[in-house]
């Protein structure tokens, strides 16, 4: 019977058994915690620790990314690229197991954009704030207002935009497979070459969550906000199906809903690399000949502790923990 519906499910998706066996199927792993980019490595170190003890994915994925936005060292956080106006904003969102979920935007001042998002899932009705109010919010809950001051790298990647004020996104590119501890990558001019850390984990008890946090776009419109702090665009969790995070350009992770578009698929029976790679072609027949000039990408796990990734372009990578000496940087495919 469940053979059946999953045959069925399949067909409906335009899939047959036989075309899923071009797929990796990763090993099952219980717990697991994955994340994007090279940076991911240590994140996961950190998340690792609560995931070890037995801890909840959901303190696992905000431990995890913290560590990110406190470096400095990387496009997430206060150390990040600011606006063309020369501010740093950041966006974060959090999803748990039972469907809650918080998210800012457009916060400035803050050190952990992510730990603010919890507490709009935990503290208030809603699912986001924004800007002021979300930066009120975090003063209230006791947040300390940080100097606002660019870090050294960005104020010198920010002198050097300047010159030229181009606005256009740059293609991250990366390699890594060996790679077992986080050295930062940067382009040629010194720049910061990712934007977002985005981390999923499942837990000894089974249970799902999300984290994603980023500055964005480098040099983007001041108040544009891309698809990190939408639930359902940059991360999305469904504790029957498993979860997703997205990183890359994220006004076309926006039009495809794309981490529950990857999440829905898992549920219809797709591994993490098959959903991922079918919202990645989502995204290149609607780009047609412009999905060339941008890079997005999916990592996923599902319930059963199986782990996936899909990118547009060569040079995403994505770290993968599931033990204190199993923390590795693997390559994800991708399809242009
Ligand atoms: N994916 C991050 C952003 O576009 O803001």
């Amino acid at each position: 019977m469940l053979a059946r519906r999953r045959f069925l499910q399949l067909g409906s998706l335009g899939l047959s058994a036989f075309s899923l066996k071009s797929f990796a199927q990763s090993p099952m792993h219980k717990p697991i915690v994955i994340s994007t980019w090279d940076a991911g490595i240590e994140a996961n170190k950190a998340a690792w620790k609560v995931l070890r003890a037995g801890g909840r994915a959901l303190d696992a994925v905000e431990q995890g990314v913290m560590v990110t936005e406190a470096s400095q060292s990387c496009c997430v956080g206060l150390g990040a690229n600011p606006d063309r106006d020369g501010h740093v904003t950041l966006d974060a969102s959090i999803m748990d197991e039972h469907f809650n979920c918080g998210s800012v935007a457009f916060l400035e001042r803050i050190k952990h954009p992510i730990s603010v998002a919890r507490r709009v899932m935990e503290k208030t009705p809603h699912v986001m704030l924004v800007g002021a109010g979300a930066q009120q919010f975090a003063l209230e809950q006791g947040f300390q207002l940080e100097p606002a001051v660019l870090s050294k790298d960005a104020e010198k990647a920010y002198r050097n935009w300047l010159k030229k004020s181009e606005y256009k996104p740059v293609i991250n590119i990366e390699n890594s497979r060996k790679q077992t501890a986080f050295v930062p990558n940067k382009l040629e001019n010194g720049e910061w070459n990712h934007d977002t850390i985005g981390m999923v984990a499942l837990d000894n008890a089974g249970n799902v969550s999300g984290s994603c946090t980023t500055s964005g776009m480098g040099f983007k419109m001041r108040g544009r906000v891309g698809d990190s702090p939408i639930i359902g665009a940059g991360l999305f969790v469904d504790n029957e199906a498993g979860a997703a995070v997205a990183t890359g350009q994220g006004e076309d992770v926006i039009r495809v809903a794309g981490a529950h578009l990857v999440v829905e698929l898992m549920r219809q029976g797709l591994s993490p690399e098959a959903a991922c790679k079918k919202a990645i072609e989502r995204i290149v027949k609607i780009k047609g000949n412009k999905a060339k000039d941008i890079q997005v990408a999916f990592i996923a796990i599902n319930k059963r502790g199986e782990h996936g990734a899909y990118a547009i372009q060569k040079g995403f990578n994505y770290a993968v923990c599931y033990g204190d000496a199993a923390n590795n940087l693997l390559d994800s495919k991708f399809l242009i």
